[in-house]
């Protein structure tokens, strides 16, 4: 399915009991997340689409990056050009800055999902993480068309970032005049905790899919906050997505694809549930479980 044309309705039809594998930051549980690497490695893993986080350098360039600040993911904060720049928040950093930034390199030290101690991970794999570098969101977009595949691109929030920052309409049509440019319309699953951006989305592009994201606590009315905002996908954190939503809103046509699922006990409940996608760190796991259930894409 990843190859064809597809409505924006159509994004999660025929569903047929398929079920999408969602590569959260890409395979980010054996390379470092939100790399074309661990894109690379969510496609080697059976994949159906990657999911990725976006935000916006001090000069205005769309990076892929998950963290406010660049501390957690790059040598930031060991470089002394920029010791006196702390938090490092990525709203500070101009693209060339944020380029420069080595983003692989923490992996091994960190060993994040425990993969380095366990051999999960090859030497010559390892050998590839120190200089990986943060990519533009044209870059991953890029990757994305060259391999026929799908991407769910989440926009942050950036709305606290203060005077003088674009505002949600400027940041939503830099995201969809990037999606454009590489014909991607189709393929790109829209999503944000800032509902803002998903409204001026539906405004500007009618045609593409797009996803409302939900954390810590449940909305009082699910279906109600879906067809007000007109999305076709839901998007809750494991937590508090109950069975009945999944009933509700498949009933009303809309995709429910629960957050971060990396345990196969929970991947099971929630294809029980009759769930549209899994977004996992663990891609590897969830393919399995869905070609063992013939729910595979
Ligand atoms: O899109 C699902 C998930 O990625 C949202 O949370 O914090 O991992 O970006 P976070
Ligand atoms: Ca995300």
């Amino acid at each position: 399915m990843s190859g064809a044309t597809m409505s924006r309705e159509g994004y999660f039809a025929p569903r047929e009991g398929r079920v999408l594998c969602i590569a959260h930051r890409g395979a980010r549980s054996v390379a470092p997340e939100n790399t074309i690497l661990a894109a690379q490695r969510g496609l080697e893993e059976g994949a159906d689409l990657w999911e990725l986080d976006v935000q916006l350098t001090a000069d205005g360039h769309l990076v892929v990056v998950h963290d406010d600040t660049l501390e957690r993911t790059t040598d930031v904060a060991s470089r002394p050009e920029y010791a006196g720049r702390a938090p490092w928040r990525v709203r500070d950093f101009t693209l060339d800055e944020v380029r420069g930034l080595d983003a692989g390199g923490w992996y091994q030290a960190a060993d994040p999902f425990g993969v380095v101690a366990s051999g999960g991970v090859t030497a010559d794999d390892l050998a590839l993480f120190p200089g990986l570098r943060i990519p533009t969101l044209d870059e991953a977009l890029a990757f994305t068309a060259d391999h026929g595949w799908r991407v769910n691109v989440e926009i942050k929030d950036m709305a606290a970032n203060g005077p003088g920052y674009p505002g949600d309409e400027a940041v939503t049509r830099a995201v969809l005049e990037c999606i454009r440019a590489h014909g991607l319309t189709e393929r790109v699953l829209l999503s944000s905790f800032r509902h803002a951006y998903l409204r001026h989305a539906a405004a500007m592009e009618p045609a593409l899919a797009l996803a409302a994201l939900v954390e810590d606590v449940r909305p009082d009315d699910p279906m109600a906050l879906c067809r007000d905002l007109g999305v076709v996908a839901y998007h809750p954190g494991g937590d508090i997505v109950t069975e009945a939503d999944v009933a509700a809103l498949r009933a009303m046509g809309v995709a429910v694809n629960v957050w971060t699922v990396n345990e196969e006990a929970d991947m099971r409940r929630f294809l029980d549930w009759g769930v549209d996608g899994l977004i996992t760190d663990v891609p590897l796991l969830c393919w399995g479980v869905l070609r063992e259930r013939g729910q595979g894409a």
